[in-house]
């Protein structure tokens, strides 16, 4: 594992962290969140909070890397996405029917920690391919004093490592990268949000990977993915790219819920454009401060807009967001 410099800081907070006692540990959350806490917190250093932010959720405070953190190992800032998808598994009553909740792209565990149960045994499980990621999850998960288990995992190589024989209703929330990235190798976004150039490649590993655990479910166990995605989308055919791809891999199990009310598109922290947006505007992501370093700003840009052009000639013409969900 490689320790960047930021990492080392967080590794230090959360010794920090270790050294109050559990009752103190949410008081400390508070003051940080009210941006006094670095003078009342000696061992703190001020740079710690200039890079770190704690997302304030229904449920649980998530402390995770300010969008302002260089390197495409940032974990992921923003808390919007997990909500958006909590509310959605509250609005279905998935929460009161899950004995285990697995997120495999858990980021600092905005959803594995923030989303409720109805089961207080029910077992949770964040896994990531971010080594970094995990480094949050595991402070967020002593800060919020949630029994979690934790793993390093590639979604590519599976989700069946660990022994979930003792669940019967499984509850997947993926929040895969999904942004389109036109750069197949070193890609202009970071890992969190970099996908390939029709943002579906890491959602059908997901996908695939659930099938797969699926088939080794013996009789009376079910499983359910919720997964939160963007998907280049056909307008005049009304036609959804990976919802028709879902559907091959699941057919007749998947629900497709087109988000009405939600933004696309993060520029600077802020989602800037009506859901579905046309495939031109993704090139104002080359303007993203926090996303993609000023050297490839131009570049970043040419290739959005030929990215664009391309895929208006195969027949798609917007970017639409929404939730897949899927009796697996
Ligand atoms: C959009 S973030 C979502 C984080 C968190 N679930 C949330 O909603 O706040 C996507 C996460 O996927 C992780 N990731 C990227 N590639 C992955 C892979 N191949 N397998 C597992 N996780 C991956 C990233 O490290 C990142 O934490």
């Amino acid at each position: 594992m490689v320790i960047r410099t930021s990492t080392e800081h967080v590794s230090e907070l959360r010794k920090s962290i270790r050294r109050l006692p559990q009752e103190q540990v949410s008081e400390f959350l508070e003051q940080v969140i009210d941006g006094n806490g670095s003078r009342n917190f000696g061992t703190l250093r001020s740079e710690c909070l200039n890079r770190l932010r704690i997302n304030k959720m229904e449920y649980a405070n998530v402390l995770t890397d300010q969008p302002s953190v260089k390197g495409f190992d940032r974990t992921f800032p923003y808390s919007d996405e997990a909500q958006l998808m909590i509310e959605y598994v509250k609005e279905k009553g998935y929460h009161e029917w899950a004995d285990m909740l697995i997120d495999p792209a858990c980021g600092a565990g905005h959803i594995a920690i923030g989303c409720p149960l109805k089961d207080r045994h029910a077992v949770r499980v964040a896994l990531d391919a971010s080594s970094r990621a995990l480094e949050f999850t595991a402070i967020n998960r002593y800060c919020n004093g949630t029994d979690m288990m934790i793993g390093l995992n590639d979604v590519g190589d599976g989700l069946s490592q660990w022994d979930h024989s003792e669940a019967q209703r499984i509850l997947f929330m993926a929040n895969m990268p999904f942004a389109p990235d036109p750069c197949a190798t070193n890609g202009f976004l970071p890992m969190a949000s970099s996908s390939d150039e029709r943002g579906s490649k890491h959602t059908l590993l997901a996908l695939r990977a659930f099938k797969e655990f699926a088939h080794g479910l013996t009789d009376g166990r079910a499983a359910r993915a919720i997964v939160l995605v963007y998907t280049i989308f056909d307008e005049a055919a009304d036609r959804y790219d990976l919802v028709e791809q879902a559907r091959r891999l699941f057919p007749g199990r998947v629900s497709w819920e087109f988000l009405n009310d939600t933004k696309v598109w993060r520029i600077n922290g802020v989602k800037s454009f009506p859901n579905p947006m046309p495939l031109e505007l993704m090139a104002e992501r080359a303007n993203c401060r926090f996303d993609v370093a000023d050297s490839r700003r131009e570049h970043a840009r040419r290739s959005y807009e030929s990215l664009a052009e391309r895929l208006k000639k195969e027949g798609w013409s917007h970017l639409a967001c929404g939730i897949l969900d899927i009796e697996l």
